[in-house]
């Protein structure tokens, strides 16, 4: 469970102050997969950072599972961070002169996992994405789908009860955005609990949830795609 209640954020420069999140609330329970759109500049990426806690925030209250991440020292922030949170990028973000299995081992290593803990870490992360074959394959050799799929491997490996996604789908065609976003969905009914940035109007269009940042604010669509989307029911939105 993800809350965050009246979070700022505060960029400051000597010239210029951007408030790149402003009376930001949101909650996201356990098991969703929710889809973040905006324009761009609105603070979406903003909002994973601090989600994620790779950034802090001026002011607010973020609980995540209950725990206030604004009173946690910063080596149990990144522990915190280590142990809940996966992050996937637009780029990739993989070492080119890596295998795919070493690529999934470096965040594994860096948290102390022995060797055999690794390696059934990454033999089960590229199994789930469909890439056991590969191990040994270079990012160069794959196409930009599968390399994304490696990256999301990446992320599977270390467990996370949260996936952070910042436009996986951007650098990809419609065919590949489309087999990325299933198994995105894939993982979530799988329990891992999905919060995505997208410009794709057909990816938001699939996502339980839909919420909207505009000027560092949430719109908030979910009573309104539920209505529309559930058949069994013809209730309007209120
Ligand atoms: N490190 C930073 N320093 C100063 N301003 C920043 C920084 N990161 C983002 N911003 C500003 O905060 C606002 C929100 O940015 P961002 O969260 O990246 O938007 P989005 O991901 O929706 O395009 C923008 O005005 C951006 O210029
Ligand atoms: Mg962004």
């Amino acid at each position: 469970m993800l809350s965050m209640k009246n979070i700022s954020k505060v960029y400051q420069s000597e010239l210029v102050e951007t408030h790149a999140l402003r009376e930001f609330n949101l909650q996201v329970s356990e098991g969703e997969f929710v889809v973040v759109t905006g324009p761009s500049g609105s603070g979406k990426t903003t909002f994973l950072n601090v989600a994620g806690l790779l950034e802090g925030f001026s002011q607010g209250e973020y609980l995540l599972d209950g725990v206030d991440v604004s009173s946690v020292s910063d080596n149990e922030s990144a522990r915190i961070r280590n142990e809940k949170i996966g992050f996937i990028f637009q780029g990739f973000n993989l070492i080119p002169d890596l295998n795919l299995a070493e690529n999934i081992e470096v965040p594994l290593r860096y948290r102390g996992f022995d060797s055999k803990e690794r390696k059934r870490r990454v033999e089960q992360a590229l199994e789930q994405v469909g890439l056991a074959s590969r191990l040994k394959h270079l990012p160069p050799q794959l196409s930009g789908g599968q390399q994304q799929r490696v990256a999301i491997a990446r992320a599977l490996a270390g467990e996370p009860r949260f996936l952070l996604a910042d436009e996986p789908t951007g650098n990809l065609d419609s065919l590949m955005a489309r087999q990325v976003m299933e198994l995105l969905e894939n993982i979530n009914q799988a329990g891992t609990t999905i919060i995505m940035v997208t410009h794709d109007p057909e990816l938001a269009r699939r996502a339980q949830r839909n919420v909207q940042i505009v000027d560092g604010q949430v719109c908030d669509f979910t009573s309104y795609q539920k209505s529309r989307s559930t058949t069994s029911t013809t209730a309007e939105p209120a």
